[in-house]
């Protein structure tokens, strides 16, 4: 195996995926919000995160929108994020006219740290948006007593984490909202893009779904008329996208199992590898490895991270840096470069992530591993 053609890609979609998007089309109802397969999947959804209520909406990134603008996030508020993250956890706080305030990230989980969110509270600070990243639990029992200790609800940015456990409990009923993306790349998707919001907050939840579709809903005393209570979206999921995303949901289970299986053998097959730190699963959490992240610890004349990803590029195999660049030091976040992140500066200099997605074979785990041996020992 010599090319980076040769690995299979992801996603992969089954037959009834495709059944399924086929009958929702067939069925002449396309964008149902109501007594559709929209609602069976928010269903699912939120039975499989062991929360009250699920809201489908068109992304994830929307979904972080629609969270924190049903707790009211607006001008002069902050909100705390991990500036190690993808861009989508911090930009829906600038569409609001708030302003993202960074924070760092641990260097064994690279989730948010409890300890530099404490330091960045302030009077204004309106949410604190948590990101599993990778698929590893974060800290939520710390970060959620940071936040209820100043009375700042929390958000968990779960795109990176259906299939990610606490003590035995999915994901997503840890703070007050909670952000699913169903995008083509993610664990599970609706065929492309796709994204939820969480909650047990039955009023978070009517927010939510009135914002999705133009602030609009029922008049009290006025039976069979809508009107927008408030300027809404259009966020909505279509029932083709709910009806991929149904059917996708059904293989979850052995879809997360798949992942761990393979990052287990990734982990067994790079033991003791000089200069490579394999990847945590903190005590007490299932982690879901969306992405199997390893870290060139530099020293000893070693390649940097660098130069061992385009090292395993040229032979086939494709590596990803894992966020090269945190949000602080990106030019959309003009006016916050000044800040001193270190554990995520350091680290993105120093992260890999492997192809670890459940259609790869024992076989192509073995060559990425043996490659990835190579280049570290080069
Ligand atoms: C951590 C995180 N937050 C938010 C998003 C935004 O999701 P989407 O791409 O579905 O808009 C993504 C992924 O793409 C993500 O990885």
């Amino acid at each position: 195996m010599s090319s980076f053609q040769e690995l299979p890609r992801w996603p992969q979609l089954s037959d009834d995926d495709i059944e399924a998007a086929v009958a929702a089309l067939r069925s002449n109802r396309l964008v149902g919000l109501s007594n559709s397969v929209v609602e069976e999947f928010e269903s699912a959804l939120a039975a499989g995160q062991g929360v009250g209520h699920a809201v489908a909406v068109s992304t994830g990134t929307a979904a972080v929108h629609l969270a924190l603008h049903a707790l009211d996030v607006g001008p002069g508020d902050e909100v705390i994020v991990p500036t190690h993250t993808f861009i989508g956890s911090a930009s829906p706080v600038t569409y609001l006219g708030a302003r993202p305030v960074f924070a760092d990230v641990t260097p064994d989980t690279h989730c948010l740290d409890p300890d530099s969110v404490k330091s960045l509270i302030t009077e204004r600070t309106k949410a604190i948006v948590v990101v599993h990243i990778n698929g590893c639990a974060a800290d939520m029992e710390a970060l959620a007593a940071v936040g209820a200790a100043a009375g700042v609800p929390v958000i968990e940015d779960m795109a990176q984490a259906l299939g990610t456990q606490i003590g035995g409990r999915p994901v997503g009923g840890f703070g007050d909202l909670a952000c699913v993306s169903l995008f083509e790349q993610k664990v599970i998707t609706s065929g492309g893009e796709g994204g939820a919001v969480l909650t047990n907050n039955p009023a978070y939840a009517e927010r939510v779904r009135r914002l999705r579709s133009h602030g609009e809903g029922p008049i009290e005393g006025r039976p069979g008329l809508i009107w927008a209570h408030e300027v809404g979206y259009n966020y909505r999921l279509t029932t083709v996208q709910a009806a991929v995303g149904l059917s996708q949901h059904a293989r979850l289970g052995a879809m997360v199992e798949a992942r761990r299986n393979n990052a287990a053998r990734l982990s067994e097959r790079l033991a003791g590898v000089e200069g490579l730190e394999l990847p945590v699963e903190p005590e007490n959490t299932v982690h879901a490895f969306w992405k199997y992240v390893v870290r060139a610890v530099p020293g000893d004349g070693r390649p940097p991270a660098a130069e061992i990803a385009a090292t395993l590029r040229s032979r086939g195999v494709p590596v990803l840096l894992r966020y090269p660049f945190p949000l602080h030091q990106q030019p959309a976040f003009d006016g916050h470069q000044d800040v001193s992140l270190p554990v995520a500066e350091r680290l993105s200099q120093e992260l890999l992530a492997l192809p670890s997605h459940p259609a790869l074979t024992e076989g192509h785990l073995d060559h990425i591993a043996d490659e990835v041996r190579r280049a570290f020992a080069a």
